[in-house]
């Protein structure tokens, strides 16, 4: 990479200044790195001449600023990602869910949606779907829009309907989509149950109370005490008695919140609030 493209750290400092101060969008918490690899990667794709002129362009051009938002968050996802996960839902969490006259789950930063459509059908053959409302946030309005149109690759299909097997489920995976094409439209019935809507993490608050948040892949783009901030509100979110789940990779280990949950048994990134 050559110096023109090389944005320092100075400058990165300005980009995050001016994304809060002209937008409100502040990125302060995230990891640097990635943060700053993925801007790098933004001026290079559109062959930004000088920094000047990409931060001119952020700063004036409201549309560019989206597109560097969209290029900031990452939005890799899968269907029944890390089945086993889906499996410790399906056995330790649906049933107590079942108890509940409605059931309200929250999956934050949901990106376009895959995970919502897993929970639906994991409802759906547990026969609770008609009683849950499944409320799908991300800050990138683009893959809401892909998320409410419920159209996924049908080169993904392969791999999703693996992933659904492992994950206990015992129906034929096809039977949930109509392939056209290269797509796989998903039924309309799981979608009736599911809202879509743009939700910032870092800046907006809780906007219910649920049984069920999930928030897998998100927090570890973010340092730890934008982590702390946002399971706080996540904590605030919950009823009593109510699950959190997070990623793989991620924990609720020193976020000030944890002495009042408890992990459910296995491997899998799942609390339950007691207190
Ligand atoms: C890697 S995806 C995870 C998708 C899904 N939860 C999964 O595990 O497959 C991370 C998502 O977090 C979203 N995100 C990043 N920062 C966010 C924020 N401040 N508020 C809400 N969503 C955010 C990104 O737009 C992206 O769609």
């Amino acid at each position: 990479m050559d110096q023109a493209s090389h944005i320092n750290e100075l400058e990165m400092e300005l980009l995050l200044d001016d994304f809060l101060e002209i937008y409100g969008y502040d990125f302060r918490g995230y990891s640097k790195a990635s943060f700053r690899r993925r801007l790098q990667r933004l001026f290079i794709m559109d062959k930004m001449v000088s920094f000047p002129e990409f931060r001119f362009r952020l700063q004036r051009d409201t549309d560019y600023f989206n597109r560097a938002v969209a290029e900031i968050s990452v939005n890799v996802t899968e269907m029944f990602r890390d089945p086993f996960f889906f499996k410790t839902l399906r056995e330790q969490v649906i049933p107590v869910l079942a108890t509940y006259p409605l059931i309200r789950i929250w999956h934050a930063g949901c990106s376009s949606g895959e995970e919502v459509y897993s929970m639906a059908i994991v409802l759906k053959e547990a026969g609770l779907l008609q009683k849950s409302l499944l409320y799908g946030t991300d800050i990138n309005p683009n893959v809401l829009e892909k998320a409410a149109r419920g159209i996924f690759p049908m080169t993904a299909m392969q791999q999703y309907s693996r992933n659904y097997l492992l994950s206990g489920g015992r129906e034929d995976f096809s039977s949930y989509y109509t392939a056209n094409y290269n797509h796989a439209k998903f039924d309309e019935s799981l979608a009736q149950r599911m809202v879509f809507s743009t939700h910032n993490l870092v800046s907006d608050f809780s906007f219910n109370s649920f049984q069920l948040i999930s928030c897998r892949n998100v927090l570890i783009y973010f340092d730890k005490d934008l982590q702390s901030k946002v399971l706080s509100v996540f904590d605030k979110s919950l009823e009593r008695f109510g699950f959190l789940a997070l990623g793989a990779k991620e924990s609720l280990r020193f976020s000030g919140i944890e002495t009042m949950y408890e992990a459910l048994d296995g491997k899998e990134k799942v609390w339950r609030k007691f207190k």
